[in-house]
């Protein structure tokens, strides 16, 4: 079925119009479940989109398998320490072939007929290939019958894939996040970024929530400060709607600053600050979705990663990382100061899933058709739904000619 037959281009057009005339994305984009993969096809798989978090596998040799809008992938950490993202099926018959996370050790094994597979994606061994006892056959290139790898990059600890493969250079798309944030990161910040170790098997420094809506409802939630007030009032006793600024740039990228962020403090410990960071703008903080669905938030003492996970129309998995300046800044001297900073965020994006899911049942209703944005403080998510609504008509323009 055609997009359109349920989008009705007039729909997309109205979003493209100045924000007083504007409204917003259509129901359907919410609402509607086959709208999941129109979206991975048109919009997601086209540009870089995060799947998960360099620093989630531990270990030379780790792998972890995950499904992204419906596809099995998996990211693997190879024994070089490059992180490659593959299709995770099987060149044979299409079997999954990991089903947990883990170490492997020595080669990927296929559960069905033991192809084996090593950690770059090369086909090593087809026992049995020529029948019993024959594991090779001459006219059979186990070069051309690797494991499917996709474009993928790191960066901010999280791992982007590029779906359809067409998409420009990571380094290039990032670029001008990098730009804005070069008073603050320079360009040695990324690599200070540290994790907390995992305890056993269990992550720290990380949560998850898992929230009843549509993927672009909590990006649209996470760029306005509009709501501040009244969603977050114990952050607006300090940090009040007027002490922040929203951002939009080079088409890809929108979200918020604070003028007003207190450095994490508990009884009396500071956690280390970025070298990078300009000493006048300590105060200074910023919270840009790279869009399609990575959050991102710096501040001096540290920053946090959000990766969008879509599970359904009506369904995502927010899977938030923080990370603090240093190896010192890990260990047990900062351990309050991390404690205290995580629970706070456990709490201001605690505070927001009311509203997230709110707006999903909002989306039933034939009594809402867009919206109305307020033309000052809605900038940010008129700004997405115009990059959206973008790609969806030039997606549906080319399937037609
Ligand atoms: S499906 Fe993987 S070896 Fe047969
Ligand atoms: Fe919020």
């Amino acid at each position: 079925m055609d997009i359109l037959d349920r989008i009705p281009l007039t729909s997309l057009e109205n979003i493209m119009l100045p924000i007083e005339d504007a409204s917003g994305l259509p129901n359907a984009l919410y609402h509607d479940p086959d709208m999941l993969a129109e979206e991975r096809d048109r919009i997601l798989g086209k540009t870089w989109s995060g799947i998960g978090f360099a620093g989630d596998l531990p270990t030379l040799g780790y792998v972890k398998p995950i499904t992204f809008m419906g596809l099995p992938l998996v990211i693997v950490r190879g024994q070089d320490d490059v992180i490659r993202v593959f299709h995770n099926v099987c060149s044979h018959r299409g079997m999954i072939l990991i089903n947990t996370a883990g170490p492997v050790q020595g080669n990927i094994r296929c559960p069905y007929h033991s192809w084996t597979y090593d950690l770059t994606g090369q086909l090593k061994g087809t026992p049995h290939l020529g029948g019993v006892g024959v594991h090779k056959l001459d006219h059979f290139n186990c070069e051309q019958h690797g494991m499917k790898q996709l474009s993928s990059s790191v960066w901010f600890d999280i791992v982007f894939v590029n779906l359809d493969g067409q998409a420009q250079p990571f380094e290039q798309f990032i670029a001008p996040v990098m730009a804005r944030w070069q008073p603050f990161l320079g360009g040695s910040g990324y690599a200070r970024m540290r994790r907390e170790d995992p305890v056993g098997d269990q992550l720290q420094g990380a949560f998850t929530l898992n929230v009843a809506c549509n993927w672009k409802l909590a990006v649209e939630n996470y760029c306005e400060s509009y709501h501040l007030p009244w969603i977050h009032p114990k952050l607006n006793v300090y940090s009040r709607i007027q002490d922040h600024y929203h951002i939009m740039f080079a088409n890809e990228f929108a979200g918020q600053g604070t003028n007003v962020y207190n450095l994490a403090d508990s009884a009396g410990t500071r956690l280390p600050v970025f070298p990078e960071w300009q000493t006048e703008r300590m105060k200074e903080a910023e919270y840009i979705t790279v869009f399609p669905n990575v959050l991102l938030g710096i501040q001096a003492d540290h920053t946090f990663a959000i990766v969008l996970e879509p599970i359904t129309h009506s369904q995502t998995v927010e899977h938030v990382r923080l990370m603090y300046v240093g190896d010192e800044s890990i260990g047990e001297t900062f351990k309050g100061c991390r404690d205290a900073t995580l629970k706070a965020w456990k709490e201001v994006f605690g505070e927001d899933v009311g509203v997230v899911e709110g707006m999903q049942r909002g989306r039933a209703s034939p009594g809402f058709k867009g919206g109305k944005f307020s033309p000052i403080l809605d900038n940010p998510t008129h700004y997405f739904h115009q990059w959206a609504a973008k790609r969806l008509i030039v997606s549906t323009q080319s399937t037609r000619n």
